[in-house]
């Protein structure tokens, strides 16, 4: 895994929690990445290291800049702090660009939709600019939710480039909190519901990919609806931001006692029932590599010599995993003899 050390060029405050990071790409060796990866940002917060990746909200292709937009989460150590804290100069240690989220290219697409709510909307933007400046006949739909008209992140940008490319850029706006009802000017009251994910599906009638980054709602009501209408998922992709676990799933887990061996030198940690193995070796400032704490980057893969173990959570199945590999963002111990080695 690369480390960069990146210079913050400028802050943007996008709405009033949220502002864009952009950095200075590196004078020699520029940082490639794609639209919808993500850029894992870390920092020493009172003495103890802390990770975060965060979604490019900048395009390959158009911007100069390498930017990330951070949203901040209640009671959120990081999203807080850069919030807070970071200032242009201030220069940030990051890991090389990850993810698979991201745009393939195919001749015979005709139209892709973009559901975002909140944060999700920054690799949607990305690939956005992207596809809109490089597939002049793919025709691009997004459905953004929020909360209300001020909590709109990259508002003024999105409708610029609604002007720009208005014959095959189109926006339906969501608001929850807002009582808003203007269907001709794609302003609806309310969350994404399945009315009118049918109802954009039969209009544009055509052959579509769906790209989903936000709550697990939004993606089970998108996944459902589809399902429904064509019978298959294939050309869904989603990005998940937070880790989702399901209470059933801890039925079997309880407090174990494991032992990890980790450069070399072998620790006894404590594993209290619902919290993985990566959260509490970290909480007793093990410094252990990880990035997306979704089960999806691998950077936590460790192997498992002895014990049971299971993994909760995982945002996407891994069939590339041995029997014995074991992501420890998404691992509980189910026996009390776990050694793991990483
Ligand atoms: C691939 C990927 C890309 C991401 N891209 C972005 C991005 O572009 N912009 C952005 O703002 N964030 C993004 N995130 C989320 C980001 O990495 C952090 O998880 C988020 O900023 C919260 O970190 P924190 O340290 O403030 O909160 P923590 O201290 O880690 O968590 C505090 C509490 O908030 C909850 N929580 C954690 N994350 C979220 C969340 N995203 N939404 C709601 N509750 C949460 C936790 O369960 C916990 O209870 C991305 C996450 C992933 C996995
Ligand atoms: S940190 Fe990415 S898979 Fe665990």
């Amino acid at each position: 895994m690369k480390n960069y050390t990146l210079k913050v060029q400028e802050i943007i405050k996008e709405t009033d929690d949220t502002i864009t990071l952009c950095f200075k790409q590196p004078g020699l060796k520029k940082i490639k990445y794609l639209s919808g990866q993500y850029l894992t940002l870390q920092f020493r917060i009172n003495g103890r290291r802390y990770v975060r990746p965060y979604s490019f909200s900048s395009t390959p292709t158009i911007d100069s800049t390498l930017n990330v937009t951070v949203k901040r989460v209640q009671g959120g150590v990081v999203s807080n702090y850069i919030n807070d804290n970071v200032k242009v100069d201030d220069v940030i240690e990051v890991q090389e660009p990850l993810g698979d989220f991201i745009f393939e290219e195919d001749e015979s697409l005709k139209s892709v939709v973009f559901w975002g709510v909140g944060s999700g909307i920054t690799p949607l933007f990305s690939m956005i600019k992207f596809l809109l400046t490089t597939e002049p006949l793919v025709s691009v739909h997004l459905v953004y939710g929020n909360k209300s008209t001020a909590s709109v992140i990259f508002y003024d940008e999105l409708e610029k480039l609604k002007q720009t490319y208005f014959e095959r850029f189109k926006i339906y706006y969501f608001y929850s909190k807002e009582e808003f009802f203007n269907k001709d000017s794609h302003n609806f009251h309310g969350r994404i519901n399945s009315i009118f994910i049918s109802e954009l599906v039969e209009k544009i009638n055509e052959p579509i990919r769906h790209y989903i980054c936000g709550p697990i709602g939004l993606k089970e009501i998108i996944k459902d609806s589809l399902l429904s209408i064509s019978g298959n998922l294939s050309n869904l992709f989603s990005e998940d931001f937070e880790i989702v676990k399901n209470p059933e799933d801890f039925k079997e887990i309880c407090n174990q006692d494991i032992v990890l061996k980790f450069q070399g030198i072998e620790n006894k940690v404590a594993i209290n029932k619902g919290k993985s193995v990566l959260e509490e070796v970290l909480e007793i400032g093990i410094e252990l590599p990880y990035s997306c704490q979704t089960g999806n980057c691998s950077t936590c893969k460790a192997t498992l010599k002895s014990g049971e173990m299971k993994m909760i959570g995982l945002s996407k199945p891994r069939t590339d995993l041995n029997d014995n590999e074991y992501l420890l963002c998404c691992s509980y111990p189910l026996t009390n003899n776990v050694y793991i080695e990483i």
